[in-house]
């Protein structure tokens, strides 16, 4: 139902063009799930919903990170046209809900125990003013190296444990001619690296400090510097044709031995495993060396927007699909992440599943769990996108690293 609402407000427009709809049999759910490994875990929803007798209206929007389909999210809403459910990520949540635009689900969330089994640092996103408004589907993390283990036997390389180890493996890759480190030169893929780089670099209170406090101090610092440094010395185990290339296929160079290493949060793991690619056998997942037992998390969340009359019974039920148990381990067992539930028993999931539940877990539990700048959990989408900037150029080699540094600071002086 498309309908045009010109002169009145996008809150007011949405409103209307949503009301009465309530009884309508689909769900249409605007979501970036377009890779292979993407799409196969969005099976296991759709599949679910339609034991249910609800129907989906697929609304894809490429662009992994989720940077596309949020502009056309606005688009949608401010033609009065917002679809049922939107995949979204951190602060966009908390500034649709700022707008009034989403669903309160607290009946659904008192009914099921979300409060119980979500983790706070989960429900910082999931809540806006003490209501739910959006259902946490998983909990990815950014810092992680995915490996071809094949190539790392033949090089008679061993999981790298410090940065120094690291850099040697990428050099021993090129000198054989791989490629060392598979890349997709887009902003969002840049900033996936920083995750893990500034956590390396100075640890969970230096990337406190700089991500998500936006401390100047820290900021500026000669850490940062060295952040960039590092940075630096990554651009130069990419190959030429790294531009523009999306994340799956820098994935699928690991996949089929054309590259030794990505770094990629674990959804990269869904491309291995649609590949038919088993972990520890054809590939090997650790941590950003440097950030081993550390996490830098993002949940891919369902907000709901509002249709009016409250919650309508497809929310109701995709929001409730979404938080069960089952379906928590069946989903994230394709995607490559692990539940956003802390309840339940990962010996259904792979080595490297078990391994990032548990990992989130005991950062959770230490209070170190810590929102990724990469993907919208560190600072609001202006801070996000000046950093992303800034990250951008200077990988590209625009800046040098002091230069980087600099303008790191002013950017998010400017933006926050
Ligand atoms: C992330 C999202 C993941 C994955 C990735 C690449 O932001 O949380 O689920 O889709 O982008 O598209």
């Amino acid at each position: 139902m498309h309908r045009y609402f010109g002169g009145k407000t996008a809150l007011a427009a949405a409103f209307l063009a949503t009301a009465g709809m309530a009884q309508a049999a689909d769900v249409e759910v605007l979501h970036w799930w377009t890779s292979g490994g993407e799409a196969s875990a969005l099976n296991v929803l759709k599949e679910d919903l339609s034991g249910q007798d609800i129907g989906w209206q697929d609304m894809p929007v490429a662009g992994g990170g989720g940077t596309q389909a949020m502009t056309v999210l606005r688009a949608r809403v401010t033609s009065g046209n917002p679809p049922t459910a939107v995949q979204m990520l951190g602060f966009d949540i908390t500034d649709w809900a700022k707008e009034g635009a989403l669903a309160n689900l607290n009946d659904i969330a008192e009914e099921g125990g979300w409060n119980e089994v979500v983790p706070a640092a989960l429900q910082k996103f999931s809540t806006y003013e003490g209501q739910w408004v959006a259902a946490p589907v998983n909990v990815h993390s950014t810092n992680w190296v995915w490996a071809n283990k094949a190539i790392m036997d033949e090089l008679g390389l061993e999981e790298p444990q410090t940065w120094d180890e690291f850099v040697a493996a990428l050099q021993a890759a090129k000198d054989a001619g791989y490629v060392a480190l598979a890349h997709g030169g887009q902003a969002w893929q840049e900033a996936t690296f920083f995750d893990g780089v500034v956590l390396a670099v100075g640890g969970p209170e230096f990337y406190q400090a700089s991500m998500i406090d936006l401390d100047a101090e820290a900021l500026g610092s000669d850490q940062m510097k060295e952040v960039f440094d590092r940075m630096a010395t990554l651009r130069g185990f990419v190959d030429d044709n790294f531009s523009g290339r999306d994340w799956n296929l820098a994935t699928a160079m690991v996949i089929n031995k054309e590259a030794a290493f990505q770094l990629m949060g674990d959804w990269a793991k869904g491309e291995f495993l649609n590949a038919g690619k088993v972990p520890g056998e054809d590939f090997l997942c650790f941590r950003f060396p440097g950030s081993q037992d550390q996490v830098t998390f993002n949940s891919d969340q369902f907000a709901m927007f509002s249709q009016g009359e409250g919650v309508s019974d497809e929310q109701a039920a995709l929001a409730n699909a979404i938080m069960s148990p089952e379906f928590q381990i069946a989903f994230n067992k394709v995607k490559g992440s692990v539940p956003a539930r802390t309840d339940l028993d990962a010996s259904e999931l792979d080595a490297c599943g078990q391994r990032a539940y548990e990992d989130f877990k005991a950062a959770d539990a230490s209070g170190n769990l810590l929102g990724s700048m990469g993907h919208g959990h560190a600072n609001p989408a202006s801070v996000k996108n000046a950093m992303y900037d800034v990250i951008t150029a200077h990988f590209n080699g625009e800046f040098d690293s002091a230069t980087a540094v600099e303008e790191l600071v002013t950017a998010v002086d400017i933006s926050k």
